[in-house]
C-alpha cells in the first residue's frame, strides 16, 4: 500500500479520470463550451501615461474599468520582463521538485504564513479543486523571507525582488485609484494600517476531464486589489452580464482586479467581480496573484467623502481580520461575504 497523496501534482500522473472527490455536481460544472472569448473587452491600460501630461486620462480609464469591469490589464507597468520570467521560472521549478522536498512545507493550516497546500481549504470543503498552491506572506519582506523555500536555490532572491516590484506597482495603482474616486492621492494607502501583501503561486496540472472540475470555482477576491501574473496558458474567466468570459494571456501584461475591500472603501462604486480558473487536458498552468491588503487590525469602511444623503454608507466599519475570518470559514463560495457587513441601518 502506498501512502495517500497530499498534493494533486503527485496524484495526477497516470490518472485518466478525475477522482470522485474532484467531480462537481452537474448543476455546478464549468460548461466550457458556453464561454465567451474576450475580444479586448477587458480594458488594456498603458501605465506609461501615468507620469506626465496624460495622467488625468489614464486615471479616468482606470476609474471606468474599476466601475464597469472590476478587471483590467496593464502594460508598461514598470516590472521588467526578466524579473517576470525569473518569477515564472522558479515557480515552475518549485513544482517540479521531488515530492519529499515539496512536502517539507506542506500545511493545511490557513494561519501559517508560508505553506504549500492543495485545492482551497481541504479542512472544510466538500469537493476539491484541481490546484496545488504555495502561499507566501510578502510584506514586510524581512519578516517572512526566512520561511520561504530554499529550493530552487534562487527562489528567495528572485521571489523577493518580484514581490517588492509588485508592491511598488500596487502602490502606484492605489494612488491612481484614490484619485479616480476623487480622494486624496494617498487616501487608500493611509487606510491600510501597516499594509499586507500575500502571494499565491497556483499550479494547475493538466486534467483528463476539465469539464467536471475547477482549478478554482467562481469567487471574488477578499483583499483590496490583486495583480495577477500568468504564464501563456489560458484559464482565467470573468463573469460579465451573467456569462463567463475567458481572458487569454497577453505577454508582458498583468491583470488587475478589484477585491472586496475596495468595493467597501469605494462605497460600491467599484466592483469586486466574480472570476474562476478552469483547467485543460494538455498543459499545466501557473498563475501568480499578488494580493495587496490591509493589515489585520486596519479598520475598513466606506470613505466618508463618498457618503452623502444620496449615497448612504452601504457597509459598516470592520477590521480586516474580522472580514478575513468570515471569508475563510465560509469557504470559497460564489457569494462573497460582503453581505455580512452591510450597514444594518440601510
Ligand atoms: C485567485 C485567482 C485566478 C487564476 O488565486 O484568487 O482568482 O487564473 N486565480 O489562477
Ligand atoms: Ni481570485
Amino acid at each position: 500500500m502506498s501512502k495517500p497523496k497530499l498534493l494533486l501534482a503527485d496524484l495526477v500522473s497516470g490518472v485518466h479520470h478525475v477522482p470522485s472527490n474532484y467531480i462537481r455536481p452537474i448543476s455546478d460544472r464549468p460548461n466550457l463550451n458556453d464561454v465567451e472569448i474576450s475580444d479586448g473587452s477587458i480594458p488594456l491600460i498603458d501605465l506609461q501615461g501615468l507620469h506626465g501630461p496624460h495622467r488625468v486620462d489614464v486615471i479616468k480609464q482606470i476609474g471606468l474599468a474599476c466601475q464597469q469591469d472590476g478587471f483590467f490589464q496593464v502594460k508598461n507597468h514598470g516590472i521588467s520582463e526578466s524579473l517576470v520570467n525569473n518569477m515564472l521560472r522558479i515557480a515552475g521549478e518549485f513544482f517540479r521538485l521531488p515530492e519529499s522536498e515539496r512536502l517539507k512545507i506542506y500545511s493545511d493550516d490557513p494561519l501559517k504564513t508560508t505553506r504549500l497546500s492543495t485545492s482551497f481549504n481541504i479542512r472544510t470543503e466538500k469537493v476539491s479543486n484541481w490546484r496545488d498552491f504555495l502561499r507566501l506572506h510578502c510584506y514586510p519582506l524581512e519578516d517572512f523571507v526566512n520561511e520561504w523555500p530554499t529550493s530552487p536555490p534562487s527562489f528567495k532572491k528572485d521571489a523577493a525582488e518580484y514581490c517588492s516590484n509588485a508592491r511598488a506597482l500596487a502602490l502606484r495603482l492605489l494612488e491612481a485609484i484614490s484619485e479616480s474616486l476623487g480622494l486624496e492621492r494617498n487616501y487608500i494607502n493611509k487606510q491600510l494600517g501597516r499594509h499586507g501583501q500575500h502571494m499565491a503561486i497556483n499550479y494547475y496540472p493538466p486534467c483528463p476531464e476539465p469539464d467536471l472540475t475547477y482549478g478554482l470555482p467562481g469567487h471574488t477576491d477578499v483583499n483590496l486589489i490583486t495583480i495577477l501574473l500568468q504564464d501563456n496558458v489560458p484559464g482565467l474567466q470573468v463573469l460579465r452580464n451573467g456569462k463567463w468570459m475567458a481572458i487569454d494571456p497577453i505577454p508582458n501584461t498583468f491583470i488587475v482586479n478589484i477585491g472586496d475591500q475596495m468595493q467597501v472603501l469605494s462605497n460600491n462604486r467599484y466592483k469586486s467581480v466574480i472570476h474562476r480558473a478552469v483547467v485543460n487536458c494538455n498543459r499545466q498552468r501557473i498563475s501568480i496573484p499578488t494580493f495587496y491588503c490591509p493589515s489585520p487590525e486596519a479598520v475598513i469602511g466606506p470613505a466618508p467623502l463618498l457618503v452623502d444623503n444620496d449615497h448612504p454608507a452601504v457597509y459598516r466599519n470592520f477590521t480586516y481580520q474580522e472580514y478575513f475570518e468570515k471569508f475563510w470559514n465560509r469557504g470559497l463560495a460564489t457569494q462573497s461575504c460582503l453581505d455580512v457587513f452591510l450597514n444594518s441601518s440601510h
